[in-house]
């Protein structure tokens, strides 16, 4: 029987901490966290991130602003925005929601946003310097995961961490916070021969592959901590992870259950990074 790594409840400690450290700056220094979140067409789980996103923001005492534009906003348009929230000292973070509709171009506009701003780490200024290991900000899913594994008191150190999942938003930068954590980080994803005989090396086996239930209980070392950062939704419209839960479970030493486990802490790693640029502009 795995113990479950609780994301909701290590989420509610974690912001309750990024609440008092607000008050305490705003009371110093009387400067208050500014997260500014834009989001382009009426993509219905982008809206659902959005709100969730500002309703976080009044839980810990921020300001924030929000700006729901229409899906025919141009790339003008769009970098006007972006240029105006980059020299407004109330915004201290900038958030451009994700996917953007087609006609946009992504990478340009990420490249927009000020690298002192970009609370997502998605500029190549912070992925560089999260390679180095000077970093700002941390991309905010690989950041929750960390926070996940230290607070259930879980060391790297030494240990086999398989990463499952090559993405730029997860994959990557979360195998580079193994390995800053000391682990023995290998990456794996869809062309991998024989994944299996690579999952089951893990000590820390993270899962983000986006396939529902991909991970079965015979890819996965008895007494291994699993996180499942996946988010499925299967024909019954219930949520589901990358990891089989019922298969898995039996086998690991601690896992993360969808929903409830990483999910919530994503949010709060953004809120975290808002602080913390707040606090730079101080320096
Ligand atoms: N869309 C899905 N996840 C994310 C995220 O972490 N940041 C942004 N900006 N868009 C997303």
């Amino acid at each position: 029987m795995a113990k479950l790594i609780d994301g909701k409840a290590i989420s509610a400690a974690v912001r309750a901490e990024i609440k008092e450290n607000t008050q305490k700056l705003i009371a110093d220094t009387g400067v208050t966290p500014g997260l500014a979140v834009i989001i382009v067409g009426t993509d219905p789980a982008s809206q659902v991130y959005v709100r969730n996103k500002r309703l976080a923001c009044t839980e810990v005492g921020f300001y924030s602003e929000a700006y729901e534009l229409p899906e025919e906003t141009t790339q003008e348009e769009l970098e006007a925005l972006v240029d105006r929230l980059n020299a407004d000292e109330k915004i201290h973070g900038i958030l451009v929601q994700l996917p953007l509709p087609k006609h946009l171009d992504e990478h340009s506009i990420l490249l927009r946003i000020s690298p002192d701003k970009d609370v997502d780490a998605f500029h190549p200024y912070n992925v560089g310097r999260i390679m180095i290991g000077d970093y700002a900000f941390l991309p905010c899913t690989p950041a929750g995961v960390m926070e996940l594994i230290r607070r259930s008191g879980i060391d790297c150190t030494g240990k086999e961490c398989v990463v499952v999942g090559r993405s730029n938003i997860v994959g990557k930068p979360m195998a580079m916070l193994l390995l800053q954590a000391n682990g023995t980080v290998t990456i794996c994803h869809s062309r991998t021969r024989d994944l299996a005989e690579v999952t089951r090396r893990a000590d820390i086996l993270v899962v983000a592959i986006g396939k529902a239930d991909f991970i079965t209980g015979d890819m996965v070392k008895e007494g291994a901590v699993v996180i499942d950062v996946g988010m499925n939704r299967r024909a019954d419209g219930k949520l589901t992870g990358d990891v089989d839960f019922a298969s898995v479970e039996p086998v690991a030493s601690y896992i993360t259950p969808v929903p409830g486990g990483v999910g919530p802490m994503t949010i709060t790693m953004l809120m975290q990074n808002t602080l913390t640029a707040a606090k730079n502009t101080l320096k």
